[in-house]
């Protein structure tokens, strides 16, 4: 059983097909979204009517996901964040809105082949607080309420891999065979913004019968992507930031 993981789209649409194209071809059956579909980039409804309509098995909320579904202040985003925040506000409907408001923080999946695993999108031990893991030190603390053998994560945008046996390592990551006895808390990367220096969009392939991950990265239209984020009054730099991958 093939699984497509999706982590952190942000509304930009021409990523999001260009990762579904690469996820058929690699045989994807289900999809499961690791949160932040919307927020930074031009086309939010999209994204989100996309993602709805996927064969998915969970959605779990982002805090772009969450502070675009409320009315609260935006005091822990940066300036071109929060506009993006405010923006996309006003592009979505009531029903989307609450439909945001009411994805769960995480979420454990069963497969039909295979062990069950976790996703969430910033940290198990405090899902609501929108922490960063980018060391072993926060990876153990999120590790420690992790209860399968794989646990997907994304909000940093980087893909990355803590593999805990008797000690927890960090890895960058192309393809992971999971072993017994060891725990996995595996990054996903961000499809619609990566911040690895990367700038073609992340995809991860679950394969849970052969309990193997692979991360694949994909080229996109990101001039076309960039021109609606121009056309549509959003902040410069998070065009910029698109061409870098940062
Ligand atoms: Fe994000």
């Amino acid at each position: 059983m093939k699984y497509g993981i999706l982590g952190d789209i942000h509304g930009n649409l021409e990523a999001l097909e260009a990762v579904l194209k690469k996820a058929e071809e690699c045989g994807v059956e289900r999809y499961v979204c690791i949160g932040d579909i919307v927020g930074y980039n031009a086309n939010p409804h999209e994204c989100i009517e996309v993602v709805r309509n996927l064969p998915h098995d969970g959605i779990v909320r982002g805090n772009h996901d969450e502070y675009v579904s409320n009315s609260r202040d935006l005091l822990g985003f940066n300036p071109q964040a929060a506009s993006a925040v405010r923006w996309t506000r006003d592009q979505l409907s009531a029903e989307e809105h609450r439909w945001l408001a009411n994805l769960p923080f995480k979420l454990f999946i069963r497969p039909d082949v295979g062990p069950r695993f976790q996703i969430v999108h910033a940290t198990l031990d405090n899902p609501d607080k929108w922490g960063y893991i980018f060391d072993r030190f926060s990876a153990e603390a999120c590790m420690r309420y992790q209860a399968s053998d794989v646990c997907f994560f994304g909000h940093t945008h980087t893909p990355m891999c803590f593999i805990r046996n008797d000690d927890i390592s960090q890895e960058y990551y192309e393809e992971i065979q999971v072993l017994p006895n060891h725990k996995y808390l595996v990054n996903v990367g961000s499809v619609g913004q990566p911040r690895d220096g990367n700038p073609q969009a992340a995809l991860v392939v679950y394969d849970t019968g052969a309990n193997k991950i692979q991360l694949h990265r994909v080229d996109y239209d990101i001039e076309k992507c960039q021109r609606k984020i121009h056309e549509a009054g959003l902040p410069e730099r998070l065009s910029e930031r698109l061409s870098i991958g940062r």
